[in-house]
């Protein structure tokens, strides 16, 4: 599951990401992959400048995604979001449209998906 949330146009162009998988399908390239195509939408279509992801410092799994997206880090936000109960820090990540790649591109330019939907 991947979502944009917040959009906010003016001279902000911007959204944040929120995406789960479902465990018996992770580990897989999924949510990469779901992510891949709703990054093209954002910068392609949408047109945003920035998406950004908040990310608990000990979610390895969700940091080694994005930054395998080519997001950087910002900074971290003391006390971000409550989450069961408690105020929770979260690393800021984002990544603007300049530095987005779109999706591995195969020899005559095919988006290759095959890769995460056929294993
Ligand atoms: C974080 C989460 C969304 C990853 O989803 P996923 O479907 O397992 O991710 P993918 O299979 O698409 O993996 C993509 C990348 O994520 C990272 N990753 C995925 N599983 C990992 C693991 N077990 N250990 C380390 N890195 C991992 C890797 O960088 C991987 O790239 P690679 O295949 O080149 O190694 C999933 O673990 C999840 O739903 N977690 C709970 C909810 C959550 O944390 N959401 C994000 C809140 S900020």
């Amino acid at each position: 599951m991947v979502n944009l949330n917040e959009i906010v146009r003016g001279s902000f162009q911007s959204a944040y990401l929120g995406y789960y998988a479902f465990e018996p399908w992770a580990g897989r390239g999924f949510t990469r992959a779901g992510l891949d195509l709703v990054l093209r939408r954002a910068f392609r279509e949408l047109k945003l400048h920035r998406v950004e992801a908040n990310i608990q410092p000990d979610n390895t799994r969700s940091i080694a995604l994005v930054r395998g997206l080519g997001f950087r880090r910002e900074g971290l936000s003391p006390r971000y979001l409550k989450i069961g109960g408690r105020w929770r820090d979260h690393e800021r990540w984002a990544l603007l449209c300049e530095e987005w790649r779109s999706p591995r591109r195969g020899p005559q330019g095919v988006v290759e998906w095959k890769d995460a939907w056929t294993e």
